[in-house]
């Protein structure tokens, strides 16, 4: 992040308002600059202190406070202010904005400001689907504002349904996504695979291997967060799905193929990180292979289909490729000849000899293969690469 961004949270009394303090707690370990403004219902549920020790700013809960550091407090807030988050945000709450009622610190403060403000409502479910607050939030949708859906779950009132307030994680993806970066990948479409195949070889058994999916997550976060419209094509991983991803779940090679080759024609840039299973077994048994005494079976194999090299080949011109080559000798040559071969604008190659680098790392040491000669990154987290190959390839557009 170059400038420190300013971030107005303004918290509402909900019972979720004790998650705010973790969100707080989130965006200043970020490093955003974080003033909170609690309504007086909120201090029902928890203190100003906790977001003052927190943040390390005055947390403002009256408009009339006379110790407050800003001269007219909601309009010195508002002009401050990169962001305006409201969560939990109230029935209470969303009405006033809806009907322009400003009469505390929070209301004021919202209607003065011109940043872009999202909306993360947490109330009880019957109170959520009320068509007076489903009206308040379309209009306050067609205002430009962002609205987070709730979550469903059990609610604090014993009720289960939707109005949750959703994870913090994802609230704070949102505000990253919306200003923790510059969207300079705004109106480019983006399709990534990640993650294993799974190639069955009967209802119990398969063929895969040990991706994680590590750097296509990153990869995908890195996109959203810039602006781009994502579309991640993932096997089986343990990781958290991405916020604002558009994900197609698949297994085998041949479904991440079909997944890949539906969404091809609408996509301004391929990035190919899945560990995709060069081999499937020929016949996929119906039922469980049983054993027999002293006998091993032998499983034939059979080549899946290269999904880099066909879109490497099919490619239009206005639409970028980026494949992937993990090697465990020959490196540079081996990844400069997949370039080639599958007619990919770039590799990116990892070695698996890398100490702290491939399958399951956080980190990994990445050497980018191009036409016009090879660049050697550092030892970085996947996240921070992630930034590096999309700044590569936003480099290379128009194209
Ligand atoms: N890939 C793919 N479809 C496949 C196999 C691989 O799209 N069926 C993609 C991977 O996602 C990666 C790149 O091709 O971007 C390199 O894959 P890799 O398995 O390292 O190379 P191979 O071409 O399979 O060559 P080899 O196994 O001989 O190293």
């Amino acid at each position: 992040m170059k400038d420190t961004k300013n971030i107005l949270l303004i918290v509402t009394g909900s019972i979720a308002a004790y998650k705010a303090a973790d969100l707080a707690s989130m965006m200043k370990k970020a490093g955003f600059n974080v003033n909170v403004v609690m309504t007086q219902n909120a201090c029902n549920f928890i203190t100003p202190q906790t977001f003052e020790s927190l943040t390390g700013n005055r947390c403002v809960t009256d408009m009339f406070d006379r110790n407050y550091e800003f001269k007219i407090g909601h309009i010195s807030l508002a002009k401050l202010s990169d962001i305006v988050v409201v969560a939990p945000a109230s029935a209470n709450i969303i009405g006033k904005i809806a009907c322009g009622i400003a009469d505390d610190m929070a209301s004021t403060t919202i209607m003065a400001s011109k940043c872009p403000k999202l909306i993360v409502p947490a109330m009880n479910t019957a109170m959520y689907e009320n068509p007076i607050v489903q009206d308040n939030l379309k209009k306050l949708d067609s205002y430009g504002y962002e609205i987070m859906e709730p979550a469903e779950g059990l609610l604090a009132c014993g009720d289960t349904g939707k109005g949750k307030l959703p994870p913090v994680e994802d609230i704070f993806a949102k505000v990253n996504s919306m200003i923790g970066h510059e969207h300079d990948l705004s109106g480019k479409r983006i399709l990534i695979t990640a993650g294993p195949t799974m190639e069955a070889i009967d209802p119990v058994r398969y063929i895969t291997n040990h991706s994680t999916g590590k750097m296509g997550y990153s990869l995908a976060e890195a996109a959203v967060d810039r602006g781009a419209d994502v579309t991640l094509v993932s096997g089986r991983t343990s990781l958290k799905k991405p916020f604002g991803v558009r994900i197609i779940d698949v297994v085998s090679a041949s479904d991440m193929a079909e997944a890949v080759f539906s969404e091809a024609k609408d996509q301004d840039i391929f990035i190919f990180s899945a560990a995709v299973a060069d081999f499937k077994p020929e016949k996929v048994s119906d039922s469980k292979i049983k054993k027999k005494d002293g006998e091993a079976p032998e499983i034939l194999l059979t080549r899946t289909e290269d999904i880099l090299d066909r879109i490497g080949h099919d490619h239009r011109d206005d639409q970028y490729v980026c494949g992937f080559a993990m090697e465990t000798e020959d490196l540079l040559a081996n990844a400069a000849g997949k370039l080639e071969k599958k007619n990919a604008d770039m590799i990116c190659a990892n070695s698996l000899n890398d100490e702290g680098a491939g399958f399951g790392t956080d980190t990994n040491r990445i050497v980018l293969i191009k036409k016009t000669g090879n660049k050697e990154l550092p030892f970085l987290s996947k996240r921070e690469l992630a930034d590096i190959i999309l700044d590569e390839i936003i480099a290379a557009f128009p194209l």
